[in-house]
């Protein structure tokens, strides 16, 4: 079901559990959704900032955060379709679960922020092609397409992190780093969220 280098990348698959909650909940996982795609331009951006002078990585960098923006446009005209209202919700243990692993001296930190931007791309690419067949014809439509473009953005992510690494071995950090992914995506958490792990 997943594809060749998101089967590569994730260490364990989304609990069967996360799925069968997915489908009840689905208008609060649209929302949340939403912010996800928020963040994804926010972070693809503040890559931009903090490695300016790399003028290969700021282009593929830009165009990535101006598609995660369209994506965000697209899931408010679902939620307006759908009339599923905007509600506050708390950020889920995932990203700040992940970013607390980030190495903080360079030039690791970079190469850190990139293998990581390939693990979430990752999990949402499985994530909405495990849901794509449970739902009904909007949404599965429109998780089937984004599916598509969430392996493309890891593969864009996992090209940056190992030109970057310049020989350095990134695939044993990689492996360290979805180690970290898997467990904050697959074992029990309080909340339920797009990145959350198996809800209680
Ligand atoms: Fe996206
Ligand atoms: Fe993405």
């Amino acid at each position: 079901m997943t594809s060749g280098t998101t089967a590569r990348v994730l260490l364990a698959p989304t609990p069967a559990r996360w799925f069968e909650v997915a489908r009840e909940r689905w208008r609060e996982l649209l929302v949340d959704h939403a912010s996800c795609e928020k963040k994804a331009a926010s972070t693809a951006l503040s890559l931009i900032f903090s490695y300016a002078e790399d003028f290969e990585l700021t282009d593929r960098l830009s165009r990535l955060a101006r598609e995660e923006l369209k994506h965000f446009e697209q899931v408010q005209k679902m939620m307006r379709e759908l009339a599923v209202p905007f509600m506050r919700l708390t950020p889920s243990r995932y990203a700040d679960g992940l970013r607390r692993a980030l190495r903080t001296g360079e030039p690791g930190r970079l190469l850190d922020l990139l293998l990581c931007g390939a693990l979430i791309e990752a999990r949402s690419c499985e994530r909405f092609e495990g849901l794509a067949p449970g739902l009904d014809a909007p949404l599965a439509d429109f998780y089937a397409s984004l599916a598509i473009s969430e392996a493309r953005h890891e593969g864009l992510y996992l090209r940056l992190a190992e030109q970057r690494a310049a020989g350095r071995d990134w695939r044993s950090r990689l492996r360290a780093l979805g180690e970290i992914e898997a467990e904050l995506a697959t074992t029990k958490d309080r909340q339920f969220r797009f990145h959350s792990g198996e809800p209680q």
